[in-house]
């Protein structure tokens, strides 16, 4: 007599037998594509490359920013964020005159790393975490941050902008970088 294996522990239903499938593929899947993520890796040239350890600024989507453009939607006095070096948050400094100045300033409150926004109103940037202000070039105005905002070089060629580190004295405090 033909016996059924729905009921019998020792045989595994269609369901389970699936979902054990499931799982081994989704496991095997995730070694290989975590073993084969450094070779890939390898051979992708690093975003936004650029000589001296600099990095293309790009927007929110990934974007490479074109600063013609990019002028054209950011007045004088703008701060606005972009993709900076190692990634970093890093605000686009628009001058008075509506040129862009060269330099970026990162967005990392120096106190316990909460990104800061510029608050256009007050003219300074006020970190909503713990209160830490800073002014217009990112120099600290009131703690608890202990440090000023690190700076980055910004420089246009081609049309786009490229964020470099800064490593000579900081001109908001005349003092040695602390950041490099
Ligand atoms: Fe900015 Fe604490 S993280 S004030």
């Amino acid at each position: 007599m033909a016996q059924s294996s729905a009921g019998n522990p020792d045989v595994p239903d269609m369901g389970r037998r699936q979902f054990m499938n499931l799982l081994t593929f989704g496991t095997v899947t995730g070694v290989a594509l975590g073993a084969l993520y450094p070779v890939v890796n390898y051979f992708i040239p690093p975003s936004g490359g650029a000589a001296g350890g600099g990095v293309t600024a790009k927007d929110a989507l990934g974007n490479d920013i074109i600063v013609s453009t990019y002028l054209t939607s950011h007045p004088a006095g703008d701060r606005t964020l972009a993709q900076g070096l190692k990634g970093d948050p890093t605000y686009i400094v628009v001058e008075k005159d509506s040129s862009l100045a060269d330099y970026g300033i990162n967005a990392v409150c120096t106190h316990l790393g909460c990104v800061v926004p510029w608050n256009n109103s007050e003219n300074k940037f006020i970190c909503p975490c713990h209160g830490s202000q800073y002014n217009s070039e990112g120099k600290v105005v009131r703690g608890p941050a202990p440090l000023s905002l690190p700076l980055a070089h910004a420089t246009v060629a081609d049309d786009k902008l490229t964020f470099s580190p800064w490593k000579e004295t900081d001109f908001r405090t005349g003092e040695a970088p602390w950041w490099s």
